[in-house]
Parts: structure tokens; C-alpha cells; sequence
């Protein structure tokens, strides 16, 4: 499977994109508390060895990717007005000199010694020595022709290419993109199509910034060329319009901004569990003892880690579910750190609906907004507090026990209605035990989703704990089952100040 990904990988990834428009995440929190909850932590790792935890490093990690995300968005709006404006500047300085210029001076065969314009910027003027015809044949068809994805690839991973816009002709492309509003006849410089051809983002690559400039001074000499052609201008067309096929919410799937955000949610949200051994700042001796390739959390880095895990291959994009990020914790492949996942569990559900969901959008699988699929309404963080069962029958050895909290409110006389933590993981039967450390969760766009980003933490006092045990062990063998009340084995009350570190576990007896 490897030589297979190589390619594919190197042309998505290699960029960032960073203009996100989706809802922005937390922005206030500066990861200070979590590098005191890492060092406190860490006395306590020497004691604890392994799975100790590491949602500091996530956390802190996270804060910087929000930033990160905030900043591309500015970034972005910013570079695109100056950019309108240094247009209309050159525009406004003597177009109808540029226009006088085309019709009546240069004879077609003059162009022959012209056919590399690529230096020329998008702020240059118009290049009007060219027929419609000529530029369009000269400048647009080579874009068509291109073995490299557009400029388009930066954000989009799939679903758009500037190719889909180009026709057969340049009678059938005008009219097709006039009729579907993307050129505009009376202003060419607010053409839509340059608009999408102008959108860079913050930290876009050399090479993909080259193309763009390439993409849009073309694209803009051909429109102003082809407006003033009477011909051309009134061309009328009854094929179906250019541009993607899939409907926009596709679209807007496949942009890459949301892709982070999707990975942020499902993965990086829990490689906290991963970090004691995989993160650079704590795993100096798997390092010593197994090579470079060990760290494969980026620190403070989401996009990195994603990129990262595309080019090590941790994801099998063929067959999502073997990919070594599932096979390695789970110990479907021998894994050096042991057993940390079960297949089934929670944590395993959203690496693997990610990578599926990843698969099928550097695929362009999607063809309907039916099929894309759905985001869960819960956001949930790891965090650094840890709870213990005791007393567990010794028949349930090994099951997976899942635990909600739902919190007491003194103010209505009841327990929340949505969890506010939950966590899941085997039974180890032969010490009747279950310990875990709980991600924290809430709705999806509600006031707290925000501070669980931020801070993973569970105020202190009363939760509800409602215990699942995935007794016939539908978990594994019905990916993706989810455990309900026919698995419900009992709830106990737990009255604790919830404070993070395995030192400080909050434990409770197994209600029985
Ligand atoms: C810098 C990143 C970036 C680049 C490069 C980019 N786009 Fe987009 N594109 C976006 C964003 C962000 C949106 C959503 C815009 C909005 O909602 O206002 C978007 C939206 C779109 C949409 C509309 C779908 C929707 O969400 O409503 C189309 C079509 C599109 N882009 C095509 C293109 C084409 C074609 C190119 C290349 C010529 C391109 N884009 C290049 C970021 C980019
Ligand atoms: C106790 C330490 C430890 C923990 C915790 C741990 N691992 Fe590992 N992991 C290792 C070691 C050591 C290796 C290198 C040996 C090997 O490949 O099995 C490794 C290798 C891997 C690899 C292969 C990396 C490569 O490029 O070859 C993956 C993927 C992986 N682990 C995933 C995970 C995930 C996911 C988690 C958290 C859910 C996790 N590991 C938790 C110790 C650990």
C-alpha cells in the first residue's frame, strides 16, 4: 500500500489551508494551566509508567491550531481586498488606451514570440495585444491540459478544479460561465471566477502561488479579450453549465479547512492517550529504543500531525479500517505500547470515521449531500481526570464498561440532560478494577463546547454515573454500534472536586 499513497499524499497535503469559515474554536486560552497540569503529571508518570495522561499536550496543542485558524481567516480576507484593490488602481489608470490598443494595432502571427506571460502578476494590466481566440488558446487550453491540479487543490482536497470551468471552445466557456453569473460582462475584474481563482490562503506554497498567478492573469486577459469580442459575447449554450457536478455542501466538505476541523474533533481531540509515547516532548526513550518514527504527534500542531500521518502512511486510505493508526492500539498488528484501544470503543470510532470520511474525500466518493456523513452533535476532549470502579464482578473480565456523568442541578432538582463526561475501556477482571481517564464532553455549539476545548475540566460536586457494559461484545464484531439501554448495568452517585492527575483519581464501588 505504500508506494500507492506516496503520490497522492505529497499533492494534498504539502500546503495548508487555512481559511477557515467554519464556526471558530476557542481563541482565549493560552495552555498555560495545561503545561502546569503536564508538570504535575509527569511526577506522577515516573510512578505510573504508560498510559498515564496527556491531554496537556492535546490541549495546548489545540490552542495553538484555533489561533492558527483564526489567523488564516484574517490573513485571507486581508490579502484578498488589497488585492482587489491593486487591481481597480491598475485598471482605473487608462483602459480604454489598453482597449484602443488591442483592436487596431498587433497582427495575430506577432504573438508567436509571446507565448510565455507566466511572470506577469494579476496586478499587471491587461494584456490586449491578443484575440480573444488567440489567449484563450494560448493560456486558457493549457489549463485545461495541465497534469497538476489547479491552484484549487490548496483548499479544496476535491470536488474542484479550474479545469471543470474550461470548454470544449472558447464560445461554449464564455457563455456557459456568463450564464452561470461567474463572468461579469460589465465589470470582468469582479468575474466570480477570478474571485475563486484569487483566494489564497495565508502561507500558500511557491509552486501553487506561481499557478495561481498564471491561472489568474489568464483567465483575466481572455475575459477582458473575450467581452470586447462581439462574437464571442453574445455566444449563447444550452450544454449543461461548467463547473463541479456535486452539490456545494460536497464542496464545502472536501475544503481542507474543514477537514482539520474534522480532524481536530475526532483525532487530535483524543491523541492525548497516545502522548506519553508518541509525543516529542515525552518520549525520549521510545525514541532511543524505536526510531524517529515513534513521534508522530506533532506538538502544538494539528495540521502537521494530519499531514504527517498521511505521509508515514498511519492511514490505509483503500482499507480504512487496517490502517496502523486502528491496527497498532488495538493490537490487530503487534504494537509496542500494548493493548490502548478496543476495537469499537469510542476513541476507535472517531480515528476510524475520520479516516474513512478522509478516504472518501481525497476520492471524490461523495456525490450527494445524502452522502455525506454526519457530524456527531457532541464535542469531547481528554482530559486529565481520572476515574476508577472496584468491586466489578469478576464475570465481566475484559468487556468494555462505558461510564456517562451527568452533573446534579441544585437549581432545577435534576441531572443534566446531556453527559458532560464519558469514558470507556476494558474490565480488568482479574483485580475486579476499571480506571480510565474521562473525556469531557458537550453539546455541539453550546457555551460549554467552547470551554471544553479550552480547559477539559469537570467542575466539582454531584455526578450521576450511568455504567454500559458491552456484555456480548457488540462493540467489536458490529462497527458502528453503540452501546443503549439494553446495555445499561446500573448508576451510582459520585460526589468528588474532580481533580486531574492519575494520583488523584476519583474512584467509586461498582453499583450492585
Ligand atoms: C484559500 C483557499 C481557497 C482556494 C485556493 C480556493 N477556494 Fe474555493 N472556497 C474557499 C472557501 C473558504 C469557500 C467558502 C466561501 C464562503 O463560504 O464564502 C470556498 C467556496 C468555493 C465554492 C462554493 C461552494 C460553497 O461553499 O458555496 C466554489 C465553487 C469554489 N470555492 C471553487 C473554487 C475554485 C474553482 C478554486 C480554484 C480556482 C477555489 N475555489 C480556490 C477557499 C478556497
Ligand atoms: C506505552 C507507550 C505507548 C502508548 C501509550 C501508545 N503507543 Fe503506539 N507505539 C509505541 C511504541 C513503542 C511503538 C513503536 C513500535 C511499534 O511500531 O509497535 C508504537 C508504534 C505505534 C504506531 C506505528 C508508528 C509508525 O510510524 O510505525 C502507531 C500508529 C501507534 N503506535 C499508534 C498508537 C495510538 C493510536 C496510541 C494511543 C491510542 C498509541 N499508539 C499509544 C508505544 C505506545
Amino acid at each position: 500500500m505504500r508506494p500507492f499513497l506516496t503520490l497522492s499524499v505529497v499533492a494534498i497535503t504539502v500546503v495548508l489551508a487555512s481559511c477557515s469559515r467554519t464556526e471558530p474554536l476557542s481563541k482565549n486560552g493560552q495552555g498555560s494551566e495545561a503545561v502546569a497540569i503536564a508538570d504535575e503529571q509527569r511526577a506522577d508518570d515516573a510512578h505510573h509508567g504508560v498510559e498515564t495522561d496527556v491531554h496537556a499536550a492535546g490541549h495546548a496543542q489545540h490552542e495553538a491550531a484555533s489561533q492558527h485558524q483564526a489567523d488564516g481567516h484574517h490573513a485571507h480576507g486581508d490579502g484578498h481586498n488589497e488585492h482587489h484593490q491593486k487591481i481597480e488602481a491598475g485598471h482605473a489608470t487608462n483602459p480604454d488606451q489598453h482597449a484602443g490598443h488591442s483592436e487596431h494595432t498587433h497582427a495575430p502571427h506577432d504573438d508567436t514570440h509571446k507565448t510565455d506571460q507566466s511572470a506577469v502578476t494579476s496586478t499587471s494590466p491587461v494584456s490586449k495585444d491578443r484575440t480573444a481566440l488567440q489567449l484563450f488558446k494560448q493560456r486558457i487550453t493549457p489549463i485545461m491540459q495541465a497534469t497538476n491540479p489547479s491552484s484549487c487543490s490548496e483548499c479544496h482536497l476535491s470536488g474542484v478544479d479550474l479545469k471543470q470551468y474550461i470548454g470544449p471552445d472558447q464560445e461554449a466557456t464564455f457563455a456557459s460561465l456568463r450564464m452561470s453569473g461567474l463572468i461579469d460582462v460589465d465589470d470582468p475584474d469582479a468575474s466570480k471566477i477570478l474571485t475563486f481563482i484569487n483566494r489564497r490562503p495565508e502561507k500558500p506554497s511557491l509552486i501553487t502561488d506561481k499557478i495561481r498567478k498564471e491561472e489568474y492573469a489568464a483567465f483575466r486577459a481572455w475575459i477582458h479579450a473575450a467581452v470586447k469580442d462581439p462574437q464571442v459575447a453574445a455566444a449563447e449554450t444550452s450544454d449543461a453549465a461548467l463547473g463541479p457536478t456535486i452539490p456545494d455542501e460536497v464542496i464545502r466538505h472536501a475544503r481542507k479547512d474543514r477537514v482539520l476541523a474534522s480532524f481536530i474533533d475526532n483525532i487530535w481531540s483524543e491523541v492525548g492517550r497516545c502522548a506519553a509515547c508518541h509525543s516529542p516532548d515525552r518520549n525520549q526513550k521510545q525514541v532511543e529504543e524505536n526510531g524517529e518514527q515513534v513521534s508522530w504527534i506533532k506538538l502544538g500542531d494539528p495540521q502537521a500531525t494530519l499531514d504527517y500521518m498521511l505521509e508515514a502512511e498511519l492511514f490505509d486510505l483503500t482499507a480504512p479500517e487496517e490502517s496502523l493508526l486502528l491496527a497498532k492500539p488495538t493490537m490487530q498488528v503487534k504494537h509496542g505500547g500494548g493493548q490502548k484501544l478496543v476495537v469499537g470503543d469510542r476513541t476507535y470510532k472517531q480515528f476510524r470515521r475520520f479516516i474513512e470520511d478522509y478516504a472518501a474525500v481525497a476520492k471524490g466518493t461523495y456525490q450527494s449531500t445524502e452522502a455525506l456523513p454526519t457530524s456527531s452533535d457532541e464535542v469531547s476532549q481528554v482530559s486529565d481526570i481520572w476515574l476508577k470502579f472496584t468491586d466489578i464482578p469478576a464475570r465481566f473480565d475484559k468487556k468494555l464498561l462505558q461510564v456517562d456523568l451527568y452533573r446534579w442541578n441544585p437549581a432545577s432538582n435534576s441531572w443534566s440532560p446531556d453527559r458532560w463526561a464519558t469514558a470507556d475501556r476494558a474490565i480488568a477482571g482479574d483485580r475486579r478494577l476499571w480506571q480510565q481517564h474521562i473525556s469531557v464532553t458537550a453539546p455541539r455549539g453550546s457555551e460549554r463546547a467552547a470551554l471544553v476545548r479550552r480547559e477539559p475540566h469537570l467542575p466539582p460536586g454531584k455526578y450521576l454515573a450511568k455504567i454500559y457494559i458491552d456484555e456480548t461484545g457488540k462493540l467489536q464484531t458490529q462497527y458502528p454500534a453503540e452501546l443503549t439501554d439494553e446495555d445499561y448495568m446500573g448508576q451510582v452517585e459520585i460526589d468528588s472536586r474532580w481533580q486531574a492527575g492519575y494520583g488523584r483519581m476519583t474512584a467509586a464501588k461498582y453499583p450492585h
